[in-house]
């Protein structure tokens, strides 16, 4: 035999039979050859593995301990080691196949050596969780949380003997990890410069993925296999805030094996901490973590100590549809803090809002062309309370919008307390009550949050006073200070501030340029919706052609598995008249199908409430429920099609959407989800013969049927298309 100072042999007792790596041990190779076994001082089951190392002959014995747990259902196995360097490593296993392979974990900070080997397990403990839990509001009422958790706690060997746990929960839709930093003795916090959590795939997967801006989300999604994605390439997309500084992507970044089995990749819980995207690692299909960091500061992320990380998620399932039925992200995150938010009613709205974005009317007063004129938003109050819809947002109604966008010295600009003479604001709030419609309030803070924390205590009582009980938030621009960047730590610091500001006063929170959302929707219940990725909003100004028709089909299996988006749908009129290089990429009946398939407890009807004037397929946007008793994913493949149903709470009655990308496809529904020995009358809005998003959007049909739980019906989408149908149930 020749001796090699790298080569492993992993041998079973004293006889050496295998080289290996050990950067790459497989779990086949572990099975093969050794016997499971109780780690000595140990609870979890483990694995021992006696490994020889040679060193120019010497031979000396290192034994690996796999400590490994499996799902409640056995579906999915996390194991976990430490290497012959006493690096800490894990892999993950669907059913018989490895997902993510041997993969290190390490951190990089100021002021102290990285915490990257030369560790020992102290202990290790396992538990079983299941409980189930109720949303306020949500896609459906009761969720189960039900997992196995191994904790494993570990220590330098040597030196400064830091300690440093992990915690590893096992699901059966997936599987999550998350350090948690103990005290250090004379320590007072951790100023992180990276964290270096690999995730190692096992292939060249095709992936959904847009690029890990650290400032924007509202880049395109786009389809590549996994060692193909160039996210350096996107940087000359002109959007108003933009700074990818690797070939890195955002998360959730959603993935499919060769063999049909679906990963996606997001984080639970971010609180105080930077947001995490996922960095490319050459050819062998190696994700790092890449924090976002600040480079005024010049580190990732400061935590003072104790601290845990979020939450690392990898949602896994053979079925696309399965990842949107997962409620991993949510259940990750701590229960209710702030108690009872029934000031908060899940709601369908209005706005002045479409008539800015298509150049109608100027947020500014100074153009002449002023949207929010306390005449305008009375139409639209009226509008609504016609037709039963609870909220009107008015955007453009404080002062500041003359020195908003492409302005660099915007602090203290807006005023969030202070209407446009125009706009009699506590006028419109008394004649919105009249009406039964509460008003939206807007906050566009041009990502000037300093400006917004010391105006937000006084904007928040204001909201309190006048019983305005939702706002939505806006962080257009580069943030202020430079070298800040949207998904930050002092960022996620600003809108965490923002919701527990809005708890205080009984205000639900819709972020548009958000934080990603990460499940804290659990805890803090008033943080209802964010935008966190293109929205309705660039078709009408974008100069890219707009969002093209595989968006939703991929927003639907990406962004979406973060939580409610208000994305904003509605619009009727499809063609955008005022704008001649612009349309909207779907056909009338899908605009209706996204009120059920991109879910948000605050949906808008985002046209002009004249273009829904003799429109009978306004019918559904008028009945469409906005509160879920439970959801049902009927079909879908990600980026192709989905179609979802939804039982709306306390009426019983059902909403189906379906929606599919450029290409035209037949659908069946099977309605075997509704109640036995019930029946109900259903209308169906599908796409006309003639029907196609950019030759004819807006030709729909309408029919109406009687159905119960053994119709089956085939539908036929139109490219672009789609189809929505309300089933009221028969009393
Ligand atoms: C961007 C938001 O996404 C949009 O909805 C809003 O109208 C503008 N900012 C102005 O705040
Ligand atoms: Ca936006």
């Amino acid at each position: 035999m020749k001796c090699s100072s790298t080569e492993i042999l992993i041998a079973k007792k004293d006889s050496m039979n295998i080289t290996y790596d050990l950067k790459k041990l497989k779990p086949k190779h572990m099975k093969a050859n050794f016997e499971g076994t109780r780690g000595k001082g140990l609870k979890a089951i483990s694995l021992i593995l006696f490994l020889v190392i040679l060193n120019a002959c010497q031979t000396k014995n290192f034994a690996v301990v796999i400590n490994s747990i499996s799902s409640p259902g056995k579906i999915n196995t996390i194991e976990f080691f430490l290497d012959e360097n006493g690096t800490p490593r894990y892999l993950v296993k669907h059913g018989n196949k490895t997902v993510i392979d041997s993969s290190s974990m390490s951190f990089d900070f100021k002021g102290q050596d990285p915490m990257n080997a030369g560790f020992v397990i102290k202990n290790t403990s396992e538990k079983d969780f299941n409980e189930t839990w109720e949303m306020p509001w949500g896609e459906q009422r009761n969720v189960v949380n039900k997992y196995k958790e191994l904790m494993v706690e570990l220590e330098e060997a040597s030196g400064a003997k830091r300690p440093l746990n992990i915690y590893f929960r096992a699901y059966d839709d997936g599987i999550a990890f998350r350090y948690e930093f103990p005290k250090q003795a004379g320590v007072d916090s951790l100023t992180i410069l990276d964290e270096n959590t690999e995730f190692q795939l096992t292939g060249d997967h095709t992936c959904w993925w847009n690029p890990g801006d650290w400032d924007s989300s509202e880049h395109l999604y786009y389809t590549d296999s996994l060692s193909k994605i160039d996210a350096l390439e996107l940087k000359k997309n002109e959007l108003a805030n933009s700074h990818i500084v690797d070939n890195s992507v955002l998360t959730p970044l959603t993935m499919r094996t060769k063999e049909g089995v679906h990963i996606a990749f997001h984080e639970a819980n971010l609180t105080d901490y930077a947001g995490m995207t996922l960095k490319l690692g050459g050819d062998n299909f190696l994700l790092t973590s890449e924090l976002v960091g600040s480079d005024r500061l010049g580190y990732k992320a400061k935590c003072a100590l104790p601290f845990v990380t979020p939450w690392r998620t990898i949602q896994i399932a053979d079925k696309a549809t399965q990842l949107l039925e997962s409620r991993l992200i949510e259940n990750l995150n701590e229960r209710n803090k702030i108690g009872d938010v029934s000031y908060f009613a899940p709601k369908k709205y209005v706005g002045i809002w479409w008539e800015m974005h298509i150049g109608k009317s100027t947020w500014d007063l100074a153009s002449g062309k002023h949207g929010a004129t306390t005449e305008n938003a009375k139409k639209y109050i009226d509008f609504a309370a016609a037709n039963g819809l609870k909220g009107i947002l008015v955007e453009g109604w404080n002062t500041g919008w003359e020195h908003w966008i492409g302005f660099e010295d915007r602090e203290g600009v807006f005023d969030f307390v202070t209407p446009y003479p125009d706009y009699d604001l506590k006028e419109v709030v008394r004649y919105g009550k009249e009406k039964g419609v509460e008003l939206i309030m807007h906050n566009e803070t041009s990502a000037a949050p300093r400006t917004y924390d010391k105006q937000m205590d006084t904007a928040y009582k204001m909201m309190h006073q006048l019983g305005i009980h939702s706002v939505k938030t806006g962080y257009v621009g580069p943030i202020i200070p430079k070298g800040e960047y949207h998904d930050g730590q002092w960022m996620v610091n600003h809108y965490q501030r923002v919701v527990e500001k809005g708890a205080q006063y009984q205000v639900a929170i819709d972020v548009h340029e958000p934080i990603k959302p990460t499940g804290l929707r659990r805890t803090y219940p008033n943080l209802v919706a964010a935008e966190g990725a293109r929205g309705q909003e660039f078709n009408a100004w974008s100069n890219d052609g707009g969002n093209p028709p595989e968006h939703l089909p991929i927003l639907a299996f990406t962004r979406m598995l973060a939580g409610p988006m208000d994305f904003t749908p509605g619009i009727f009129e499809i063609s955008l008249p005022s704008k001649p290089h612009n349309q909207i990429n779907t056909t009338l009946a899908q605009q209706l199908a996204l009120y059920v398939v991109i879910y948000s407890p605050v949906q808008m009807a985002a046209d002009l409430p004249e273009n829904y004037k003799g429109q009978p397929a306004f019918q559904f946007i008028k009945d469409v429920g906005v509160d879920w008793e439970q959801t049902v994913v009927l079909n879908g493949e990600v980026g192709d099609f989905v179609s979802i149903a939804r039982e709306e709470r306390e009426t019983g009655n059902w909403f189906v959407g379906g929606i599919t990308d450029e290409n035209q496809r037949e659908i069946t529904i099977d309605f075997s989800f509704l109640k036995d020995g019930k029946k109900y009358e259903a209308v169906i809005y599908q796409d006309g013969k003639k029907a196609h998003y950019k030759r004819n959007p807006t030709d729909i049909e309408i029919v109406k049927v009687t159905i119960d739980k053994n119709t089956k019906q085939t539908l036929k989408l139109a490219e672009g298309g789609g189809f929505a149908i309300s089933l009221k149930l028969i009393k």
